[in-house]
């Protein structure tokens, strides 16, 4: 059994699962955990005594701390296998130098990893010089079909990609960088073509903005922006030769329209009515402690690293600094 220690305990860190059926697929770090069968709960950090009590009821912790300095006095270096930090992003930064010093044998950090590209990089460099393993809670790189859409995509199933469009609201940073994310394992690395006007949608320091992007071998990307006031939006257009594939719903829905030959007009090429396809993202976290247990057991790659994150910041940021 690997032992946990969750550092926050609000709605990442269980509350999204604490009345959800077990029978759903978890959402959280320790309704993925307990759900998994080969990790334990051995104690939890958070300052809110309340929070804290009633987390440790929920999910049978056996032992709860105010801040890191008080799990440091209580525990020597290597007492758990797995630290997640789910605490809010400003505390990310001085929580993983604490996390680092109990040697866990790997951090699992949600995003983004800490509010500043230069934080975040001294960070990643800090856990590889350590050589504690970093994932990031980047979700949908452990969703199976984006890991499927992913590979045909790479080996050209659906044809030469044209373009793609990206819809987000709710920051560049907070949310533009799952898309950003999404967008590298998809089409590859991207460059900064243009950003546009930004958007004070939901957090006063990080703005949604939208851009116009490039892969590598010139695929037009463009960043769309929505409200957050209005809903969450999270959707993605892959304009393809063969094909446009439309995820909705942040990943909870798909809808693929094929090229065919029109039935109406000889000659010409269309796109066909198309089928609505449900989405795999629910599977998406309790496969992300399935990957943290298949890499502490046997060494499998982690799906979504420190370095994948961190060169999606680094484009979240440039688009930040840029927008006008
Ligand atoms: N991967 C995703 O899709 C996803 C979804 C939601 C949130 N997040 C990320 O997860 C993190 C937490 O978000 P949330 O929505 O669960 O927030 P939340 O406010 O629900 O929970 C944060 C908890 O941390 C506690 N806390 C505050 N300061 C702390 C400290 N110094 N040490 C330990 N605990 C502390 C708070 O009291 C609270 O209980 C953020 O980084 C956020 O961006 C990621």
């Amino acid at each position: 059994m690997h032992q946990v220690l969750i550092v926050g305990c609000g709605n990442i860190a269980g509350g999204f699962d604490a009345d959800r059926s077990t029978s759903l697929p978890p959402l959280t770090h320790a309704g993925a955990f307990t759900r998994h069968g080969g990790f334990q709960l051995k104690a939890c950090v958070e300052p809110d005594t309340e929070r804290r009590a009633a987390y440790m009821r929920r999910w049978g912790v056996a032992r709860g701390f105010d801040d890191m300095a008080a799990v440091a006095a209580a525990h020597p270096p290597g007492a758990f296998d797995v630290i997640s930090l789910c605490s809010p992003t400003a505390a990310h930064s001085s929580q993983i130098d604490a996390a680092l010093a109990l040697r866990p044998k790997l951090i699992f950090c949600e995003k983004p990893v800490t509010p500043t590209v230069v934080q975040t990089e001294a960070l990643v460099q800090r856990c590889a010089a350590a050589g504690v393993p970093l994932a990031v809670n980047h979700t949908r790189r452990w969703a199976p079909d984006v890991q499927r859409l992913a590979d045909e995509l790479k080996t050209g199933a659906w044809g030469s990609v044209r373009s793609a469009v990206g819809t987000y609201n709710k920051g560049v940073l907070n949310n533009g960088s799952h898309l950003v994310d999404l967008l590298h394992l998809l089409l590859g690395p991207m460059s900064l073509q243009f950003a546009g006007a930004a958007l004070a949608d939901h957090w006063p320091d990080d703005p949604t903005v939208p851009a116009l992007l490039q892969t590598a071998s010139g695929v037009p990307v463009h960043l769309n922006t929505a409200h957050a006031a209005d809903c969450a939006v999270f959707e993605l257009q892959i304009i393809t030769a063969t094909a446009v594939i439309v995820m909705e719903d942040g990943g909870l829905q798909w809808r693929v329209r094929r090229v065919i030959d029109s039935p109406h007009f000889r000659g010409y090429r269309v796109l066909d009515p198309g089928e609505r396809i449900a989405g795999e993202y629910l599977q998406a976290t309790g496969r992300a402690v399935a990957n943290l247990h298949q890499h502490l057991t046997n060494g499998q790659a982690l799906a979504s690293t420190g370095d994948t994150a961190l060169a999606a910041q680094r484009l979240c940021d440039e688009i930040r600094r840029k927008a006008i």
